[in-house]
């Protein structure tokens, strides 16, 4: 039975993923900030006959990142999903907060690559040998009209550019590594008038992950399969 690791399980998209890979009979890695409190995943796990375990993960936070990938030596991950993430200040041009900036790459970027360093030989050693980082649409420079939410975009249209590298140098390893765009969708960050429900976009991206092999390494696929520019 594959196996998944998903960070940011808390609520809602990476909460979603874990439910549904479970259902699927995968054997899932949740990844939280504090199992205690998180009540919804917890039930989640309980209900799916041992196939989820709650792990406590700040993506930040570098000796938690280390001491989870140490935990789990010698077990092979299918797909690592780097899902955690923040929008953080929404002001425009003129009022940035550079602080808080700094920390949305913290999460957005620096944090999808500490996991990958620390869990890339997991992967490796794995059957479907699968990285997805969650980007967003709003990182797409091709398609920037809009303008603004410069910490936002700036971190995903970043780790765009790390998730192609990455395909670059994770190829010899046979790892197809993949940004995914979820569309616009009914959570906390999406907000209540997005058009997806939280199921219609994980279906979606499970449709896409499963189609995956080496051959989509270094793309940026949205939730419906088409292929995004960057
Ligand atoms: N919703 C959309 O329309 C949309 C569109 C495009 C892309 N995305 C991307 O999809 C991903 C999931 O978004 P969502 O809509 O599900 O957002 P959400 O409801 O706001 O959930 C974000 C998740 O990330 C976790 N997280 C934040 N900082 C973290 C950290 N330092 N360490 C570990 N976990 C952390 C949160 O944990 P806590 O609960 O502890 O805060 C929460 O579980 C994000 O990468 C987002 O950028 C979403």
């Amino acid at each position: 039975m594959p196996t998944a690791l998903i960070t940011g399980a808390n609520r809602g998209l990476g909460q979603a993923l874990v439910r549904s890979f479970a259902t699927d009979g995968w054997r899932v890695h949740a990844c939280c900030r504090v199992p205690d409190k998180s009540l919804d995943l917890r039930r989640v796990a309980e209900a799916a006959d041992g196939l989820v375990e709650v792990h406590r993960l700040d993506v930040t936070d570098d000796l938690q990142v280390r001491g989870l990938a140490r935990s789990l030596e010698g077990e092979p991950l299918d797909l690592l999903f780097n899902n955690a993430g923040i929008y953080g200040p929404r002001e425009g041009f003129g009022s940035q907060d550079f602080e808080a900036w700094a920390k949305v790459l913290q999460v957005n970027l620096l944090a999808p690559l500490r996991m990958v360093e620390n869990f890339v030989d997991l992967v490796a050693a794995s059957e479907r040998k699968l990285i997805a980082n969650m980007s967003s649409r709003l990182g797409s420079i091709a398609e920037n009209r809009g303008g603004s939410s410069y910490p936002y975009r700036s971190s995903k249209a970043a780790l765009n550019m790390a998730t192609r590298s990455l395909a670059v140098d994770l190829e010899p390893r046979g790892i197809a590594v993949v940004a995914l765009h979820p569309g616009w969708v009914q959570t906390d960050m999406g907000g209540e008038e997005a058009a997806l429900t939280i199921d219609e976009s994980v279906a979606g991206l499970r449709r896409v992950i499963a189609g995956l092999t080496i051959d989509e390494s270094g793309r940026f696929f949205d939730y419906s399969g088409a292929e995004l520019p960057w």
